[in-house]
């Protein structure tokens, strides 16, 4: 297989057509996201499950959490729901009752007070979740009801992942509907840059995608049309609403991570697909999760960073284990256009200014990812 390195030339020529003129280091200049969004830098602070959302609310530890971080040039908000059907794990935000939306206007003011942008990933748990976290009344949907192996935790312990219902059309509809009125609302109201959709990591668009959680015989699972048709009539719906350059997308091709299947025959052409159909729309970007530093997945077997990037032309974000200006600048110099940077934002929340200086990082405490309160959050 050919090495990045001798990929060069061609991705010097993918990064002429786009934003920037050369190949120069500027990791820590302007760039611009769509239209409307002005980054102050190419670093992306990446969305991070926090579960300090007390009864699924935003909340004003959360405006104070995110503040202290808006030196990155973006930040993507930790996953939250759009529909109470999708709030598996504890304590994370939602964005559809009026109470939500009003914690993420909060957030929106806080972060627009330090210069900072933030979009709000939509993120729908499907399948991965407890019934002992969802609200009275909501349901356990994905598109096949096959358990996801592996476990949720809960407030009083770790317990098996529901067994999901099958979403039935008129469930598939509402639930793009939903996604489509949380960032309606989100934009409009709360005064949010942008949202993110959450096709990653094996929750609801991912088990779309992946054929081990669906096996549908209707148009929505089978062929790669039909497996990637919720997450792209989804993307251009909300798309339709909020305008095309305020919605990006994550990806984790080849992720292991919540039972998904990491390798399969028709993957490449599936993200082919999905690239190519969202180029069409003039997607704000997408974002590429390597799942191999976090989450232990197995290699790539494709360049699969760079086929996405041939086939949308417009921005892609990726990164994974950056925590140096080299790390990062290899990134960009692969011919992408944004770094995305997880844990080390945990706890370093000026970590812009760190990287800048080459000062050293404080390492995260693992104990306080998910804990409530202030206690590993907002005290670094
Ligand atoms: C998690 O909370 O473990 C989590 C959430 C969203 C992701 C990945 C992991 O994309």
């Amino acid at each position: 297989m050919e090495t990045y390195v001798q990929e060069l030339p061609v991705l010097l020529q993918l990064n002429n057509n786009s934003n920037n003129n050369n190949l120069k280091m500027n990791l820590f200049e302007n760039f611009k996201l769509g239209q409307n969004t002005d980054l102050k830098n190419r670093i992306v602070m990446a969305p991070l499950t926090r579960c300090r959302a007390i009864e699924n609310i935003p909340n004003e530890l959360m405006a104070t959490y995110y503040k202290q971080r808006a030196s990155a040039g973006l930040i993507i908000s930790e996953g939250t729901s759009p529909s109470p059907n999708g709030l598996g794990y504890p304590r994370i935000p939602g964005a559809f009752s009026d109470d939500q939306i009003n914690g993420w206007k909060t957030i929106a003011e806080a972060v627009h007070s330090e210069n900072g942008k933030i979009f709000v990933q939509l993120m729908h748990t499907g399948r991965i979740t407890a019934k002992a976290n969802m609200p009275t009344g909501s349901v356990t949907l994905a598109p096949s009801n096959i358990q996801a192996a592996g476990e949720m935790f809960t407030e009083t312990g770790m317990v098996a992942h529901e067994i999901p219902r099958t979403m039935t059309l008129e469930e598939i509809e509402t639930t793009q509907n939903e996604y489509v009125l949380s960032a309606k609302r989100l934009v409009n109201e709360a005064g949010i840059d942008g949202v993110e959709l959450h096709a990653a990591n094996g929750y609801l668009m991912n088990q779309f995608i992946n054929p081990k959680s669906n096996q549908r015989e209707d148009q929505y699972g089978g062929s790669i049309e039909n497996r990637t048709r919720f997450v792209l009539e989804t993307a251009k719906k909300v798309a339709i609403e909020i305008g095309s350059d305020k919605v990006g997308i994550r990806f984790s091709p080849y992720g292991a991570y919540n039972d998904m299947l990491s390798d399969y025959e028709e993957l490449e052409n599936t993200f082919i697909h999905l690239s190519k159909e969202l180029a069409k729309i003039e997607l704000a970007y997408i974002h590429i999760v390597d799942q191999r530093v976090a989450f232990g997945a197995p290699d790539f077997t494709t360049n699969i960073k760079k086929i996405i990037k041939e086939n949308f032309e417009g921005t892609v974000i990726s990164g994974g284990d950056v925590d140096t200006v080299e790390k990062a600048e290899a990134i960009l110099n692969s011919g992408l256009d944004l770094v995305y940077v997880g844990r080390p934002f945990i706890s370093n929340p000026n970590f812009v200014k760190k990287l800048q200086d080459n000062e050293e990082l404080v390492a995260p405490d693992v104990n306080t990812f998910y804990s409530p309160g202030e206690i590993g959050y907002t005290d670094y």
